[in-house]
């Protein structure tokens, strides 16, 4: 595109003024052999007002499961309470038919890693660590994030894994830089999480999000430093590694095809952090 054209992401300014500094950084890189992301991948500052408005329906999706959440409830109790408040706020909640999900939200507990399907049958003890990861669409536009909640008094051994899963996450979005890389995330968890003998999911991660549900980039939280996709302003995508006790293996149910479990019966934690990179850092849109 041309100097003075107005630039392509609909700002209204000069391409010289806006976009044009970042595309020939992203060539220049790509010329010396890094990954980049195609063009698609940068949202223009129209989407990031849309997005930034699921995002913020995402987060009170997550503050009322917080406020609500308690042991003798059903996991189907939390699936209404996320159905319920999302739809009476306009919203739709992102699991709910994806690929086959039969609910509105994921609720993984105690040994299960990701993808747990609410259920009336599964019932909160007092003891019990679950993850609740809540996806929304607004308007048309995707967000995700996802806590940890103890439900009620928990074990040193349970306490100590949200404290350095949490810890985990908040090294990665530390460690995101424009013009960084993915991997730069990825080591600062990885190495946080062997430092304390546990050890990072690999094969699931996060995901490029914002127009759809899951975009590229995929999020590995096992790859080294320097390597991966280039963090390029624009780029939005989640931070949500899981973190197991014990191995990092892992094996789905077979008779729901979604709940995934640790294959050593070990913990497992999560939380997901939905971001977006801009010129001087990475602002988290929803956590
Ligand atoms: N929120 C999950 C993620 O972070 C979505 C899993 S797909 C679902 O990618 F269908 F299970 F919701
Ligand atoms: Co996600």
């Amino acid at each position: 595109m041309e100097r003075n054209e107005l630039c392509w992401c609909g700002s209204g300014k000069k391409y010289k003024k806006c976009h044009m500094a970042i595309d020939d950084k992203i060539l220049l890189l790509t010329i010396q052999g890094h990954i980049t992301p195609d063009r698609e991948l940068l949202k223009t500052p129209a989407q990031i007002e849309e997005i930034k408005k699921s995002a913020a329906l995402n987060t009170a999706v997550l503050d009322h499961v917080a406020a609500h959440i308690h042991a003798g409830m059903s996991t189907a109790d939390i699936d209404k309470l996320v159905y319920d408040f999302t739809t009476a706020h306009g919203g739709i909640p992102a699991p709910l038919g994806y690929e086959g999900f039969p609910k509105s939200v994921c609720t993984s507990l105690n040994n299960e890693v990701c993808h747990g399907i609410p259920d009336e049958n599964i019932i909160l003890q007092e003891g019990d660590i679950i993850n609740v990861d809540v996806s929304t669409i607004l308007n048309g536009y995707y967000s995700d994030a996802s806590r940890m909640f103890a439900i009620g008094e928990i074990s040193e051994r349970a306490k100590r894994l949200l404290k350095v899963t949490e810890e985990c996450v908040e090294r990665g979005l530390a460690a995101a830089k424009p013009w960084g890389h993915l991997g730069d995330i990825a080591d600062a968890i990885n190495s946080h999480a062997q430092a304390n003998g546990y050890s990072v999911v690999e094969d699931i991660g996060g995901h490029g999000i914002g127009l759809e549900f899951h975009e590229e980039p995929f999020v590995s939280y096992v790859t080294p430093k320097g390597t991966e996709m280039v963090l390029v302003p624009g780029m939005m995508f989640t931070i949500e590694p899981m973190i197991n006790e014990g191995s990092p293996d892992f094996f789905v149910d077979e008779d729901n095809g979604w709940t995934v479990y640790t294959e050593d019966d070990g913990l497992s934690a999560q939380i997901e952090y939905m971001v977006l990179v801009t010129e001087t850092g990475v602002e988290v849109l929803t956590k």
